[in-house]
C-alpha cells in the first residue's frame, strides 16, 4: 500500500464499446508456479500485472528463478524443473494474495529446504488450517499463528506420502495446494471437492504435459512426474469483467463488448445468476484457447428482477458477489443469497461489509450469517468503506451508475492487487469515476 486512495463516482453514466480487461488472476498465478518448476522456458502473453501476480513472481524470484517481464503483459519464465528451487534468504511476502499463499504452502511442503510465507494485515486473518491440515497429513509441519492464520513456517519434506483428502468445504485453493504437493509425493494424490470448484490447476498441468485424472467429483495424479514448459495465453479475467456486466446491464442505454473474457464453467456462475435476473448477455466468437474456454462477452442494459440464488451456482461466481449484490439492489423485488459463508472469510468479510456499504446508500439489505437479503432500493449518494478489499471498491464505482449522488469510495489501493488500470477502463467504458 502506498497513499490512501479514494474513488468518487458521477451518477448516469452508460457504457458502451469494446474493450478488453486485465488478464486472469488465478491462471496468471499458475503460470509462474507451473512455468517455474516446468523444464525449459514458458513464455506467458495476457499476463495480469497487478500486485497478487507480482508477489507470486518476486517469491519464485528469490528461490532461484529467472522471470523476464517485458512489455504488453508478457512474462518470460525459465523453468528450474521440479527439484531445481533453492531456499529463499527471506520470508516469501504473499501480500495480499490468499491464492499465492494457499498454493505456494503445496509447493513448498515437498522441497528440501524449510520457508516462511506472510501476508499484508488482511491475509494475516485468513484462515490457513484448510491447508496446513492435508499437507501436514502428507507429511509436511507448518505452524501457523495461533487462531490457525500466517506467517506459515513450512518445513519441507521431499518425501511426501500421497493421500486421499475429502474437502471440508469447495476451495480451489485447497484443492490445488494438496494437488500441487502431490507432484511431490510417492504414489497417487486424490481429493474430492463438495461442490464444482474452478478447474485451473488440472487444466494448466495437463497443458504443461502432467496427466490428472478427473473423475466427476475427483482428481487424482501420480507424483514423481515432471512439467514440460509449453506457451500459456492468459485470458481476459471473468471476476474483473464481472464488474462491467454488472455495470452495463443496470445502467440504462449500455451496449457493451468485453473481449476475450475466460469462459471456463466452473467461473461462469456470475452470467447464469444474471441471465436468472433478466440480464441481456449474449456469447460469441467462442474458442479454446490453451485448454481454457474464452469468448467475447455482449451486454446491454436490461430491466433485473430478484431471484433465490441457486446454491450451486454459489462457488461458480465466489468472487462476483460484490458485483452481484450491487445488481440486486437495482432489481425488481427481492434477492435471497444463502449457502456463502466463504464469503465471510474473503479478502473482507463481504457480506458484512457490502451490507454496511449498501444500507450507508439507502439500499434494503440484511446480512444473515451465510448469506444476504437485498430488497430493491434507489442508490442514493453515500461515502463507503472498501476495507481495503478491491472487489468491494469496484463493486460500489459500479453502483455509482445508478445512485441518484455520487458514492465516495475510501481505501481502495488494493484494486491494484487485480486490475491494476481500473479507472481508466471504467471512465473509457463510460463510468463517471475518479481517483482522488
Ligand atoms: C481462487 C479460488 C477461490 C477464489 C480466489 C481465487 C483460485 O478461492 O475466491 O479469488 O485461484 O484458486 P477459494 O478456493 O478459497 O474458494
Amino acid at each position: 500500500m502506498t497513499h490512501p486512495l479514494i474513488f468518487k463516482t458521477t451518477p448516469k453514466g452508460k457504457l458502451t464499446g469494446k474493450l478488453r480487461v486485465t488478464g486472469d488472476k488465478s491462471m496468471s498465478h499458475r503460470s509462474i508456479m507451473l512455468g517455474a518448476l516446468a523444464e525449459g522456458t514458458t513464455v506467458i502473453t495476457g499476463f495480469l500485472k497487478g500486485e497478487d501476480c507480482l508477489a507470486t513472481i518476486k517469491a519464485f524470484r528469490s528461490m532461484g528463478v529467472e522471470i523476464e517481464d517485458t512489455e504488453n503483459n508478457k512474462v518470460t519464465v525459465h523453468g528450474v524443473g521440479m527439484q531445481g528451487l533453492t531456499a529463499p534468504e527471506s520470508d516469501l511476502d504473499m501480500g495480499n494474495s490468499g491464492t499465492a499463499m494457499r498454493l505456494l504452502t503445496g509447493i513448498m511442503a515437498g522441497q528440501s529446504f524449510d520457508s516462511v510465507l506472510t501476508g499484508d494485515a488482511s491475509l494475516s486473518t485468513r484462515p490457513m488450517r484448510r491447508i496446513t491440515r492435508p499437507l501436514e497429513k502428507m507429511g509436511a509441519t507448518i505452524t501457523t499463528a495461533e487462531g490457525g492464520t500466517p506467517p506459515l513456517r513450512i518445513k519441507g519434506n521431499p518425501q511426501l506420502s500421497a493421500i486421499h483428502y475429502d474437502l471440508p468445504v469447495a476451495s480451489a485453493q485447497v484443492k490445488s495446494a494438496v494437488l500441487l504437493a502431490g507432484l511431490y509425493a510417492k504414489g497417487e494424490t486424490s481429493v474430492t471437492e463438495p461442490a464444482v470448484t474452478r478447474d485451473h490447476s488440472e487444466r494448466m498441468l495437463r497443458g504443461f504435459g502432467y496427466p490428472v485424472n478427473t473423475n466427476n467429483n475427483r482428481m487424482s495424479l501420480i507424483g514423481g512426474g515432471k512439467l514440460t514448459a509449453c506457451p500459456i495465453d492468459v485470458p481476459a479475467d471473468i471476476s474483473s469483467a464481472a464488474f462491467f456486466i454488472v455495470g452495463a446491464s443496470i445502467a440504462e442505454g449500455s451496449d457493451l463488448t468485453l473481449a476475450h473474457v475466460g469462459v471456463n464453467p466452473t467461473r461462469t456462475g456470475v452470467i447464469d445468476i444474471l441471465k436468472l435476473m433478466g440480464a441481456d448477455i449474449t456469447l460469441s466468437n467462442q474458442k479454446t484457447v490453451g485448454g481454457e474456454p474464452v469468448a467475447d462477452i455482449r451486454i446491454r442494459s436490461a430491466p433485473l428482477k430478484g431471484v433465490h440464488i441457486p446454491e450451486a451456482l454459489v462457488p461458480l461466481a465466489i468472487d462476483e458477489f460484490p458485483a452481484l449484490f450491487i445488481a440486486a439492489a437495482c432489481a425488481k423485488g427481492q434477492t435471497v443469497l444463502t449457502g456463502a459463508q466463504e464469503l465471510r472469510v474473503k479478502e473482507s468479510d463481504r457480506i458484512q461489509v457490502m451490507a454496511e456499504g449498501l444500507i450507508t446508500c439507502g439500499v434494503d439489505a440484511t446480512p444473515t450469517p451465510d448469506g444476504i437479503i437485498i430488497n430493491n432500493s434507489p442508490i442514493t449518494a453515500g461515502e463507503v468503506d472498501s476495507h481495503g478489499d478491491h472487489r468491494i471498491a469496484m463493486a460500489f464505482t459500479m453502483a455509482g451508475l445508478c445512485a441518484e449522488g455520487s458514492i465516495v469510495i475510501n481505501d481502495c489501493e488494493n484494486v491494484d492487487t487485480s486490475f491494476p488500470n481500473f479507472i481508466a477502463i471504467a471512465s473509457q467504458a463510460g463510468v463517471g469515476v475518479s481517483a482522488l
